[in-house]
């Protein structure tokens, strides 16, 4: 029944707790799993830092704590499939598992991610219930709203 499902991941640890509960469900249920990352069309903090320092500084406390002070460098890890690779090494004991990898670029993530699991027939969408975001008081995050109030199919929010 639950054929595929997919994974949305964006590096934080909330996402990699529904990667590993996803990846326990498809144990279980033998499906396929499909993990994706929403990456921006362009260095948002480069083009945020000429336009307004404060505003660079308050994407850049949306990165990982790490590489906060480098924010270019961020970015161009971002793009350079960074969170896919986490991913990777996360699931590398599951050596039964059928994983396919994708990474979109969008503006809109929670868009990306339901255009997505509409294209590749996802039975299920695991995401977690707060990802990159600073505010953590709100249980539920701006993406994951979203989804869940457009996906098709049923969204496993792990919290
Ligand atoms: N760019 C993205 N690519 C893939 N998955 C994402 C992306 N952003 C969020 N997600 C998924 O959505 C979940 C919830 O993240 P969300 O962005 O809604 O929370 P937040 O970052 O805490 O809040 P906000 O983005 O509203 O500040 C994450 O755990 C992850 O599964
Ligand atoms: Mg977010």
């Amino acid at each position: 029944m639950l054929k595929t499902i997919l994974v949305p991941v964006d590096g934080s640890e909330k996402a990699f707790k529904a990667l590993k509960y996803a990846s326990n469900l498809c144990k279980d249920c033998g499906s396929k799993l499909v993990v994706s990352t929403v990456v921006l069309p362009y260095a948002f903090t480069e083009a945020a830092k000429a336009y307004d320092s404060d505003i660079a500084e308050l994407i850049t406390t949306q990165l990982p704590p790490k590489s906060k002070d480098k924010a270019g460098d961020v970015i161009e890890d971002f793009s350079k499939e960074r969170i896919l690779a986490l991913a990777k090494k996360k699931l590398a004991k599951d050596k039964d598992l059928k994983i396919e990898y994708r990474r979109i670029i969008s503006d809109d993530p929670a868009k990306a991610i339901v255009d997505q699991a509409d294209a590749i027939k996802a039975d299920t969408i695991v995401m977690g219930n707060r990802g990159m975001g600073q505010f953590v008081e709100i249980f539920l995050g701006s993406v994951g709203n979203k989804v869940i109030s457009f996906a098709k199919c049923p969204v496993v929010i792990v919290k």
